[in-house]
């Protein structure tokens, strides 16, 4: 007689579905989550955990914000999407709200990170072309090594990491890479004058949040001016307070001549990415060089807006610094106390990471972060040895020390 089939949780015949019907482009950990509300999440079963991850830095205002799911709601029952054939009547007040808060002259609105990447790229070589006098399609990008801007075949051409290239080429030419936290190294290759832009994340989130050291952006900027080059910072996972500024470059004041922000942007309810720049290179960019259906639509607007406003009223900038000290102090006196396990600790405001040490049997970071998902945390691994803390920005201290409990009860039994 056949053995009887065994009946499966309902987490497991979720996990065996998208096993069975979706993509295996991701290795996610073994949760099924089906409510979030603030920092907690919860999963299909009831259980509630923290969430350490913030869908990688887009939910800065925690899950389904009260005020920003009320812009969706009363914004999806008025008008969705127009295309940018008409004018909509939310679009010119979200850039104004983003031009004024991040002071530039003007805003493009895009949906993913890697769009807004590609518009920023797009809007240097033009500028490029035309203020700065390059040949034609000659016009080259500095990036740093260990970059992360997104998937297009585009943006992967200039990744270092073999994971986003392999067999994925041919690849688009036009790009350099030079080490990150280096200024003589991007001097050289400034002095190139096919160059119109450098490309740069002011903290390297996947990376490991590889924090580059004090003066590195400031250089940067200065060798940008020197050269006539645009700064192109890219704070789609580092801006809107994430690091305990409300932009990653304002620990050095420094100022992108191209801003790219997303993720947060739309409080992680929609995708919505922007390119922000002055004048002299955003109207490079003429009626039908570029585009997307969905990007500046109504709802998109109405949500990005009611985000920002969450961002200052509820003062998550400075929470996010404050609480990121307690968070690294926390985690420094666990490295202190268990060495070998926890190697280095580093990040800015609620941006952080813990380096952990394999153990000899073999456990690595990922098994620390089942450990944690068991006990009611959730964070994941990036770059195999490294955990990335990256809460949503309305944590109160009482929350974070309670996750701080949990976190270092997990590592000293590890
Ligand atoms: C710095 C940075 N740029 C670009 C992207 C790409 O954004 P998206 O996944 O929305 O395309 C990411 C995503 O993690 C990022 O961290």
């Amino acid at each position: 007689m056949l053995a009887p089939t065994p009946t499966l949780t309902r987490a497991a015949e979720l996990m065996q579905l998208e096993d069975q019907y979706g993509a295996h482009n991701y290795h996610p950990l073994p949760v099924v989550l089906s409510r979030g509300r603030g920092v907690h999440l919860w999963d299909v079963a009831g259980r509630q955990y923290f969430d350490f991850l913030s869908a990688y830095s887009a939910v800065n205002q925690g899950h389904c914000h009260p005020r920003i799911i009320a812009a969706l709601t009363e914004q999806a029952q008025q008008l969705t999407l127009t295309s940018r054939a008409f004018f909509n009547d939310r679009l010119g007040p979200a850039e104004k709200q983003l031009c004024e808060l991040f002071g530039y002259d003007k805003a493009l609105l895009m949906n993913s990170g890697a769009e807004a990447v590609e518009t920023a790229i797009k809007l240097a070589r033009k500028w490029g072309y035309q203020e700065k006098g390059i040949a034609p399609n000659q016009a080259r990008i500095v990036v740093a090594e260990h970059n992360f801007h997104g998937r297009t075949t585009g943006i992967i051409s200039f990744s270092t990491d073999p994971d986003s290239t392999g067999s994925f080429g041919p690849f688009v030419p036009g790009y350099q890479v030079v080490p990150y936290d280096d200024a003589e190294a991007l001097a050289a290759a400034l002095a190139d004058p096919h160059v119109c832009g450098f490309l740069v994340e002011p903290i390297q989130g996947e990376a490991g949040v590889v924090v580059p050291r004090e003066g590195y952006l400031t250089r940067a900027a200065e060798l940008c001016r020197q050269y006539n080059v645009l700064l192109i910072t890219d704070e789609i996972q580092t801006g809107l307070g994430r690091t305990g500024k409300l932009l990653a470059t304002d620990y050095e004041e420094v100022r992108g001549d191209i801003l790219i922000l997303g993720k947060a942007l739309s409080g992680g309810v929609l995708p919505v990415s922007a390119v922000l720049a002055d004048d002299v290179v955003m109207l490079a960019i003429r009626p039908g060089q570029h585009g997307s259906t969905f990007g500046g639509n109504p709802l998109a607007c109405a949500v990005m807006q009611a985000a920002l406003d969450v961002l200052l009223d509820e003062k998550l900038v400075d929470n996010a610094y404050r609480l990121g000290e307690i968070f690294r102090a926390e985690m420094r006196a666990l490295q202190h106390e268990c060495p070998n396990v926890v190697t280095l600790v580093r990040g800015r405001g609620l941006l952080n990471a813990v380096v952990i040490k394999p153990a000899a049997d073999g456990r690595t970071a990922w098994d620390v972060c089942v450990r944690l998902m068991e006990r009611g945390l959730l964070a994941k691994p990036t770059h195999g040895d490294i955990i990335r803390f990256a809460p949503p920005l309305v944590i109160t201290e009482g929350e974070l020390r309670t996750a701080c409990a949990l976190i270092a009860d997990v590592i000293r039994a590890f």
